[in-house]
């Protein structure tokens, strides 16, 4: 029994109740927690003397994190059902009490937990960077099931509970309190208190009249988000869909009815393929908080000062990161004006943070006084860790370590920020080439949460320990990769660049080839992402691991033409698309290049051919070069692989990253499909001998039911 409502009771009539867990985990609604509110709640309508219930949380950083998706994802449908009930039941026993009931909030009070908020009279919340409020379920393939869609519509009107259930997003104190979703943003200190005034109003008067929740235009703000719905997803989300409806239907349903909606809904989402890798998804994240490299006999001192050396888009993206986690950081560049640049991104990237409610002016200063700019060399010192994030030169790279290794008499990790460039032939310069490892992190440095920590054959297992408890800290998510070309993320998605690139070459048009992959569900087209990149650039890493890496495929020498030609992607202004003028944020299809190429494929009736044939021969590649990072080990688990591809690449959630996807499709089929095309295109198609074996015995990358499996096996205790 962890899940406990602790209750007290005041002279004054007021009871508190305190959510806590006895292993002092964050909150969650399970079946224990379902029970505790029951037989709070009964007791509770029997008490003569109640004036009034405040319910607050023990925990310092979550108020009540939602229903426990571990318990609700190994449901039955009827099981769920019955959760459903219970917790809808439950809440509607919490609404209906004669006495005014509020909740003081602070961290974080999301899905379930907003909804029980919701249940009761008032919401106070606190102003803390750690509050954020909200109703996620979309984003995990769900609904809100526990009264949500109909109390929601109820208290802030249709058209903001679209918003806030369709978006699926955490909003931040000042943003929720613009929407409605809570009566009151205090500092920590006095959320309490600010609660208690509240109750001492009485029960809340009946809700606001919203224009929205008009049947005429209920139906209009729903249609539209409907189809706002469906030009951002392109239907591959049945859950937004499905709750706008119910959302809409809700607001002018019965209760009973709008209950039943909701659990039929639910139930129908629960089902999908979406809602179950959009879950594992969820798993996947909260695995990747927690990897680690036990390692006894040798432990590295805590990590206290972060030399960052090169001030370039990554440099100035990490000093940013890590100085707002409240770790001190010494920035510097050969090039003063380079220093001036990065100081500049910090600056321009705190400033956004701020804007957006997620650092508070104090704290974004705070993060400002903690990096200091050097130009020259500063002495190392114990709890410093260097990461180097200059340009990708082999040559470069190794003087400077071996110069950093002379100067640092402790025992420190170094790191290095390369793309695809080997750790271990960084490391040759150096004496002790234990000391380095890999920090990949992801571009842009705050917006992607994937850091792949990078273990060279060298490696001391204590600086890779180091370097996952840093990742941890700085509240970033790891996978470890072995030291091979590209690591994981770059390794199959250059193959998948290619590809595409050669599906150009060979006539299809490039926003066709972009089409057919938004539609199935990636989130920008690869022809767009080589220009996003640069095509000098991409055409370099991927003669890079074509060069480490027999197997892949060359790209065509049509991307070299047009790199000669000073067609660079967006940089120039001009590659597959056009970014000129008024097409700088719009960009159009560049139809000059048709001249390079000598055939094109566009015809009509072989559109819808066309389109699948596109996204074939792109996913079958990425899935071979996956099935074969894992086959080498370059990661050790398929999570590993799936996490690092949707994290890292944005690879479509919904269906679960590329091993879960070819899992689903039937690994003899894709073993087929592969032998097929590599008969007609090459080598590059030739299955892999993982999924060759696989496929002969009849096996798959996920067996136990693509469960994802709680432990990592970097957890394991490993001795050196
Ligand atoms: P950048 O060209 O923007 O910045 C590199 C900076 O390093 C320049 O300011 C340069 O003056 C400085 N520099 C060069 N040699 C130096 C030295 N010996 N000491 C001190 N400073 C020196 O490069 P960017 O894009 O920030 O990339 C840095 C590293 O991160 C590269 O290894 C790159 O492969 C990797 N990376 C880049 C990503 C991207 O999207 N740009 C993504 C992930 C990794």
């Amino acid at each position: 029994m962890n899940q406990r409502i602790l209750r007290q009771c005041g002279n004054d009539g007021l009871r508190v109740w305190t959510l806590a867990r006895v292993d002092g985990k964050p909150n969650l609604i399970d079946e224990t927690f379902l029970e505790e509110l029951e037989d709070a709640l009964a007791s509770i309508g029997k008490d003569p003397v109640a004036k009034g219930l405040l319910i607050r949380s023990s925990h310092p950083s979550v108020f009540l994190a939602g229903a426990d998706l571990s318990q609700l994802s190994r449901k039955s449908s009827s099981d769920l059902d019955g959760l459903l009930s219970r917790g809808q039941d439950a809440f509607a026993h919490l609404a209906k009490l004669s006495i005014p009931t509020a909740c003081a909030i602070e961290g974080a009070c999301l899905g379930g937990g907003y909804e029980m908020a919701l249940a009761c009279d008032y919401r106070v919340l606190s102003d803390s960077a750690k509050a954020v409020i909200g109703l996620p379920e979309t984003s995990l393939g769900l609904l809100p099931g526990w009264g949500g869609c109909f109390r929601l519509p109820r208290l802030v009107g249709l058209f903001r509970a679209l918003t806030i259930v369709v978006s699926g997003k955490p909003f931040r104190p000042a943003k929720a309190r613009k929407l409605g979703m809570v009566d009151e943003i205090v500092p920590g200190e006095l959320v309490e208190p600010a609660a208690k005034e509240w109750l001492a109003r009485g029960k809340r008067s009946p809700g606001e009249f919203f224009f929205t929740n008009l049947w005429p235009v209920a139906r209009f703000v729903s249609w539209r988000a409907s189809r706002e719905v469906l030009a951002r997803t392109r239907g591959n989300y049945p859950a937004p869909l499905a709750a706008i409806k119910v959302l809409r239907k809700a607001t002018f349903a019965h209760f009973d009815e709008a209950m039943s909606l909701e659990r039929r809904a639910f139930a129908g989402l629960a089902k999908t393929a979406a809602a179950r890798n959009l879950v594992s998804y969820f798993f996947l994240r909260e695995r990747a908080k927690k990897v680690d490299y036990s390692f006894k006999s040798k432990r590295l001192p805590e990590i206290r000062r972060v030399h960052v050396i090169g001030a370039g888009v990554m440099g100035g993206g990490i000093a940013q990161w890590v100085a707002s986690r409240g770790i001190d950081v010494v920035l510097s560049d050969l090039s003063p004006d380079a220093l001036s640049d990065g100081l500049r991104t910090v600056d321009r990237l705190l400033g956004k943070a701020r804007a957006r409610g997620i650092l508070s002016a104090v704290d974004a200063r705070a993060a400002m006084d903690r990096i200091t700019p050097v130009s020259k060399a500063v002495p190392l010192r114990e709890g410093d860790l260097v990461i180097e994030a200059i340009v990708e030169r082999i040559g470069a790279k190794r003087s400077l370590f071996a110069d950093l290794e002379k100067r640092s008499e402790y025992d420190m990790p170094f790191a290095s920020n390369t793309s695809a460039l080997s750790i271990d032939s960084m490391s040759v310069a150096m004496t002790d080439r234990g000391r380095l490892g890999g920090l990949h992190f992801f571009n842009p440095v705050h917006r992607m949460e994937l850091v792949e920590v990078i273990r060279g054959p060298h490696t001391d297992p204590a600086v890779v320990e180091s370097l996952l408890g840093f990742v941890r800290r700085i509240g970033k998510r790891a996978i470890l990769c072995k030291d091979s070309p590209g690591f994981l993320v770059n390794r199959i998605l250059v193959p998948y660049l290619v590809e595409a690139a050669e599906l150009w070459a060979e006539g299809w048009s490039a926003d066709k080839i972009d089409e057919a992959m938004l539609d199935f569900g990636m989130p920008m087209g690869p022809m767009r992402l080589i220009d996003e990149i640069g095509l000098d650039v991409a055409a370099h890493v991927a003669n890079e691991l074509k060069f480490r890496l027999s197997h892949l495929g060359s790209p065509p020498d049509l991307l070299e033409r047009m790199v000669g030609q000073g067609l660079l992607g967006r940089k120039s202004g001009n590659g597959f698309y056009f970014y000129k003028g008024k097409n700088r944020h719009n960009p159009v299809l560049n139809h000059e290049l048709n001249s390079l190429r000598h055939k094109t494929k566009t015809s009509s009736k072989k559109e819808k051919k066309g389109k699948e044939e596109i996204i074939d021969r792109m996913i079958l590649v990425m899935a071979n070069e996956a099935a074969r990072c894992l086959e080498e080990g370059v990661v050790d688990t398929p999570e590993d692989v799936d996490f690092g591809m949707i994290a890292g690449a944005g690879w479509a959630p919904f269906r679960g990253g590329p091993l879960r996807h070819a899992d689903s499709q039937g690994l003899s089929q894709i073993v087929t499909r592969m032998e097929r095309l590599s008969r007609k295109d090459g080598n590059r198609f030739r299955p892999c001998g993982l999924l060759l074996d696989l496929a002969r015995h009849g096996e798959c990358f996920y067996p136990n039911r693509g469960v994802v499996s709680k432990s990592h096996p970097a957890t394991t205790e490993r001795t050196k």
